[in-house]
């Protein structure tokens, strides 16, 4: 059995006053919570702000991104020891907005992939298609190669540390949810991936999470899925009673 994993990518928003407020009510909130994780990943400058909040609660703090490199002239970039110096237990790499707005390509993630492990922070890989592509009948062409090409030279080892993220880019901040069935099949096509790369106690092992528009009204039927062992939530976990509602989601057992 899989442990779910609940993620909030705040994005490039929030500032200090309302992160640290937002913060105090997930960390109030999830109490009592021990049968899930619980992720939020603020953006760089307030990084050490929110670990003094989370330090020893039930959530963990994670990055937006990381360059692979150890240091040096680099501007405007950072680095893995960086981030685990203010508390981060975990990276996102390779988010669509990463690919598409500043593109990043399989190459390049791949590089933070491999780098984050061995530096000791726990990757989550993000994976999906663009709405033309999947009006092409591309998706799984797309999806294939970018788990394949992400996780290329990681050993089945390391992939224990690693958590892939679907998302369709065309569900990305446009309300527009894929249904839980489609999303499901997709996930079972990215442990068939897993299986042929490495075997199946890899692709049952690993957690593949769902994102793009998931809000409290759709997170249960989500959840309800096999294949889905949680969230990457963008706006949805921007405000801490819909996060709550959504960390808190039914789970089957
Ligand atoms: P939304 O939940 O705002 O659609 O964002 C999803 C996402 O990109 C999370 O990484």
């Amino acid at each position: 059995m899989r442990r779910a994993f609940i993620a909030g990518n705040w994005k490039m928003n929030l500032e200090k006053g309302s992160a640290v407020e937002l913060a105090k009510a997930l960390v109030d909130g999830t109490r009592n919570i021990t049968d899930r994780d619980v992720l939020i990943c603020p953006s760089f400058p307030l990084l050490p702000i929110v670990n003094d909040i989370v330090s020893g609660s039930n959530v963990w703090l994670g990055a937006q991104n990381m360059y692979y490199e150890k240091k040096g002239a680099f501007t405007g970039e950072v680095s893995a020891d960086m981030l685990k110096s203010v508390g981060c237990e975990w990276v996102i790499l390779g988010h669509s907005e990463r690919r598409h707005v500043f593109h990043e390509d399989d190459s390049l993630i791949n590089k933070k992939v491999k780098s984050a492990i061995e530096q000791g922070l726990k990757p989550i890989l993000c994976v999906g298609e663009l709405l033309e592509e999947r009006e092409s009948g591309k998706t799984e062409e797309v999806v294939k190669r970018q788990v394949v090409e992400g996780l290329k030279e990681v050993s089945p080892e390391d992939t224990a540390k690693i958590i892939i993220a679907y998302e369709p880019v065309w569900a990305i901040g446009t309300g527009k949810t894929a249904t839980p069935e489609d999303a499901d099949s997709i996930h079972s096509f990215i442990r068939d991936i897993l299986r042929d790369l490495y075997n199946s106690k890899v692709s049952e092992n690993m957690r593949i999470l769902y994102g793009g528009s998931v809000k409290p009204e759709n997170i249960d039927s989500l959840m309800a899925k096999d294949n889905i062992d949680g969230a990457l939530v963008g706006g949805a976990s921007l405000k801490a009673d819909s996060f709550l509602r959504i960390i808190n989601a039914n789970i089957q057992s």
